[in-house]
């Protein structure tokens, strides 16, 4: 990794916080002293913004590494955290939720509405014989109940398993075994794209495969009509007939609240586990922290799916802990047009906005002229999470969604990490277009070599993390070998060196000469050419600084000569000429400007013009496809993909290009 390139330490541009937002910021410049003096100390501290029952004993118990208990032998209940204390506080008729469905209809649900409903849904899953340490599946479309589900899970004590709603029978079943749910709660169907898209049919297939389920509990949202078994149940007529008051007991910090499959790369999906104190610390605290959130007059809003773990910790967890308000929408941001999204922040007053470089790509592709038909004045905050984001993405929000005055958070995190540790903080880092700057206060970092050994300023290498968080992965769902496999074995002592453990998070990192850490994507995507170390994500950087360019995605193929050849897969900007010797042009150009952004070992040896990339339905992109592509391979497994027809474009595009 020491080869790496070095464009990005190119990027000289940087963006001082607004001089306002600054002065009544949550968080100072402090706040790194604080922690830096006494981390544990800091975490103590920000636990108590959360109302427990009975207080911990110790806040950190690291006696059976990498195995953590935070705030041992405190007890909390979540759901009370979310809802009921800000109904006590006098707080019932604020709107928690501006629920907008894809096909206009609105529902606005205040703190006091929510408490009646997730204690409804209490009361339901008791009724259903759910009691705590169960295990709850929830396949649901971006509707109210989903959030309604989770918090009701969580108040009983039972651990809920949120599949996205996107996903096959396969995908569901294998997840409802390996965690061997009791119930899972679903609904009709949900809306995308204009019209009703049903669930309930993946549902009923994947129960028929899964004698450990007992009930299915349906929503009805789009009223088509659903096959019905002696298990299923619907939502309203068992639930919303259910008690409204329910009394929430405390559980103890490390009783388990959540478990959330993440598929990775090879090997089955491995069931990420969290628990209930630092959890919650972390993300009611971070999202505090990294998007200032005045409770009292944002508006906040996470374009996320619940089914990822940015919804589960930025739309349900953090957020109702805090008291926020904030807007949901059930569908895709092209229905019925291209300007929905913006429309959505000018109608509820959108102060903060967390979304993915993959959609702000898309709506650079889009077109400048759509964001600016659309009042955004409101915003104040633009946040990003998912993959790295590309300096020119990162440019094109802060221009034409932030209108040049709000400052961009790119917060590095991962399922396994459960919450937010690289950001800027608002209100005091100055930021660079594409890094996500530093570690969090009371977040432990580092960028290592092969050897563990911390690079200086201005190398790269590995990103681990180098101290236990509140929020940290407990362990994956029945399988701790794979825990410490998959995640302490790399560095430190699960490695059997050095004396301290060393999380591996996967990704490639650079360290600038100011210390800004540079996210390079996950190591297996790092190419290796002519003995040089290339990001892909360098590369597909390069690409999109050329005024041509909306997308790239780049993979290493197979060369004879070089080891590894760049491949890029790019999408034009909508108003760019790409037929015969304008595209062929344009391919010249574009070898020729990322050679002379990065250098010529980083000219890739073949650009191809596509309309659309493979990417899964959390918008990332499938390399691994690309890779059999461009190696001339037969396709591996598609079933994650968003679109599956994209691969037969791209296959027979590359075809013809021989
Ligand atoms: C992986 C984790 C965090 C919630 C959504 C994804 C990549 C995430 C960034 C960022 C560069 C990022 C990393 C990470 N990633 N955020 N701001 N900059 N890369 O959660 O599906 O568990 O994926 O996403 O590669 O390891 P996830």
């Amino acid at each position: 990794m020491s080869e790496t390139l070095e464009n990005l330490y190119s990027e000289t541009r940087q963006f001082p916080p607004p001089a306002e937002l600054a002065a009544a910021a949550n968080v100072t410049a402090e706040a790194y002293e604080q922690a830096g003096a006494d981390r544990l100390a800091y975490w103590e501290e920000q636990a108590k913004r959360l109302t427990w029952t009975k207080p911990w004993e110790q806040v950190l118990d690291w006696s059976n590494p990498p195995f953590a208990k935070w705030f041992v032998g405190g007890e909390l209940n979540i759901a009370y955290n979310c809802v009921d204390r800000h109904v006590e506080a006098g707080n019932g008729d604020k709107v928690a939720i501006h629920w907008e469905g894809e096909p206009g209809d609105t529902r606005t649900i205040t703190y006091s509405d929510l408490l009646k409903s997730v204690s409804q849904a209490a009361n339901t899953l008791t009724e259903l014989g759910v009691t705590a340490g169960d295990r709850v599946a929830i396949y649901l479309p971006m509707i109210p109940e989903a959030a309604v589900a989770m918090l009701a899970c969580a108040r009983i004590g039972a651990l809920h398993s949120v599949v996205f709603g996107g996903f096959s029978v396969d995908a569901l079943s294998t997840r409802i075994e390996d965690a061997d749910a009791k119930l899972v709660i679903t609904a009709d169907g949900g809306y995308r794209r204009g019209k009703p898209s049903a669930l309930k049919p993946t549902v009923d297939e994947a129960v028929a495969k899964c004698p450990s389920i007992e009930h299915v509990l349906v929503v009805r949202r789009t009223g088509e009509d659903v096959t019905w078994g002696e298990k299923d149940l619907w939502w309203h007529e068992t639930v919303e007939q259910a008690s409204t008051t329910h009394e929430p007991r405390s559980f103890d910090a490390e009783h388990p609240l959540f478990i959330l499959y993440t598929s990775g790369t090879t090997g089955k999906p491995k069931g990420i586990l969290h628990t209930t104190g630092g959890y919650l610390t972390q993300v009611s605290y971070t999202h505090s922290a990294v998007f200032d959130l005045k409770p009292e007059t944002d508006v906040y809003w996470c374009t996320a799916d619940i089914g990822w773990v940015t919804g589960h910790s930025y739309i349900v967890y953090g957020p109702l802990s805090n008291g926020a308000t904030q807007v949901m929408y059930e569908g895709t941001p092209d229905t019925p047009h291209k300007g929905r999204f913006w429309e959505i922040v000018d109608k509820y007053k959108v102060t903060t906005l967390y979304t993915a470089p993959t959609l702000i790509r898309t709506m650079m592709k889009w077109g400048d002229d759509i964001p600016a038909k659309y009042d955004l004045s409101s915003l104040r905050i633009l946040g990003s999470v998912g993959e790295p984001i590309n300096p020119e993405a990162w440019m094109w929000y802060r221009a034409n969604v932030g209108r040049d005055r709000c400052p961009i958070v790119d917060t590095w995190w991962q399922t396994e990490t459960g919450g937010v540790m690289i950001s800027p903080l608002p209100g005091v880092t100055s930021t660079k277009p594409g890094s996500a700057m530093t570690p969090l206060p009371g977040i432990s970092a580092d960028v290592v070599d092969d050897s563990a050994q911390s690079v200086p300023d201005g190398g790269g290498g590995f990103l681990v993390l180098s101290e236990p968080w509140p929020s940290m992965l407990r362990t994956i769902w029945g399988d701790d070998q794979r825990f410490i496999d998959t995640y302490w074995s790399r560095f430190g002592k699960g490695a059997g060196a050095g004396d301290d453990w060393i999380y591996f998070a996967g990704d490639g990192a650079k360290r600038d000469d100011d210390g800004a850490l540079w996210l390079l994507g996950r190591v297996d995507d790092v190419m290796l050419v002519s003995g040089h170390n290339i990001s892909t994500t360098e590369v597909e950087s390069a690409l999109v600084s050329h005024p041509s360019v909306a997308e790239a995605a780049v993979v290493g193929a197979s060369d004879p000569t070089t080891g590894q050849a760049i491949v890029a897969f790019t999408i034009p900007r909508g108003n760019v000429d790409t037929d015969g010797a304008a595209g062929e042009q344009l391919i010249q150009d574009l070898r020729n400007h990322v050679a002379k952004k990065l250098g010529p070992i980083a000219k890739p040896r073949q650009i191809m013009l596509v309309a659309e990339l493979p990417k899964t339905r959390s918008g990332k992109i499938m390399r691994r496809l690309l890779r059999d592509v461009a190696d001339n391979r037969s396709l591996g497994d598609v079933t994650t993909l968003q679109d599956s027809t994209v691969m037969d474009l791209i296959s027979s595009g590359m075809q013809a290009a021989k």
